[in-house]
């Protein structure tokens, strides 16, 4: 695997490729890789020729009061770890390289990107629009895959992708769970022993929920799915929720009458620890379903 810092060593290696006519995967990541990073460089080699990753800390996805500054940082282990799973290119780049001194040019996601996480994090999905955009003129990849776990974050670059009119193709990866259910998170890292076993109620609720749905009377209320994921979520007393919806998978719009493709998306902190955990369901049409 090798390594570009710069934007001339990046090119440099991608045009070599795509003389040879490669197909380029993509996954951008902010490092502190677990198995469900590796998990999307494996996507994005079955999807691709070639699989470049970057790992950066995108400052400008941080609120104020956020944890950029201890955010964990350990590039060279992320490189033995990529290079493991399939990498080709890992492209390390500094904050001048991304926002070049004197830059002024933001991307403002609306739509799926104005509820939830983006009512929470006020100018986070600005961040994420502004760095993914910018890394996808840097990479020029065909195909970049996105972790399901955030799955607003990928609502909000499909949206992007097809208001914008990117050639690039977004595909997503399924979440990746320890044994217990909890989702795998560089943020798992900040949890103490026993704020780790409560961290288990995000995925004890989601399935609840999900049970409700889909077992015995298959509720189509949302506000029922809501108060069962909370009453869930209150049994743990670490836990303080942030959110915990029922939304349509594509516009984030909290739904009413469950229908169609569903997101189940949760905020709940943990002690000072912020994770976010979901599911995914799609209802059939309520007289056609039964
Ligand atoms: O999901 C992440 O790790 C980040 O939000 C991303 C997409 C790499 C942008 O910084």
């Amino acid at each position: 695997m090798r390594t570009a810092r710069t934007k001339d060593e990046l090119r440099r290696r991608l045009e070599a490729w795509r003389r040879e006519g490669a197909r380029i995967g993509f996954v951008p990541t902010m490092g502190a890789l677990h198995e469900g990073h590796l998990s999307l460089v494996r996507l994005a080699r079955e999807r691709a020729d070639r699989v470049v990753a970057s790992v950066f800390v995108n400052p400008t996805q941080f609120g104020p009061h956020e944890d950029f500054g201890r955010y964990p940082r350990q590039p060279e282990k992320d490189a033995t770890m990529l290079e493991a799973a399939g990498c080709d290119l890992l492209f390390l780049p500094g904050v001048d390289t991304i926002y070049p001194p004197g830059n002024a040019t933001f991307v403002e996601p609306a739509g799926a990107a104005l509820g939830l996480e983006g009512a929470c994090r006020p100018g986070h999905f600005r961040g994420v629009a502004t760095v993914v955009l910018a890394l996808f003129n840097l990479v020029q990849a065909d195909v970049a895959v996105f972790g399901e776990k955030d799955a607003q974050q990928v609502a909000v670059i499909r949206q992007m992708v097809r208001d914008l009119h990117l050639p690039v193709e977004i595909v997503p990866a399924p979440t990746i769970r320890e044994a217990d259910g909890l989702a795998l998170s560089s943020r798992n890292a900040y949890l103490s022993p026993q704020e780790r076993q409560a961290a288990t109620v995000l995925y004890r609720a989601l399935r609840a929920a999900a049970e409700l749905i889909t077992a015995g009377v298959g509720e189509r209320r949302g506000d029922e799915v809501r108060r069962c994921l909370r009453e869930v979520l209150a049994s743990e007393p670490l836990a303080q929720v942030e959110y915990a919806e029922i939304v349509d998978a594509e516009t984030f719009a909290p739904v009413d009458a469950l229908q169609g493709k569903l997101v189940l998306p949760l905020a709940v902190r943990i002690g000072g620890t912020r994770l976010l955990d979901n599911i995914r369901l799609a209802v059939e049409d309520v007289a056609a379903g039964g």
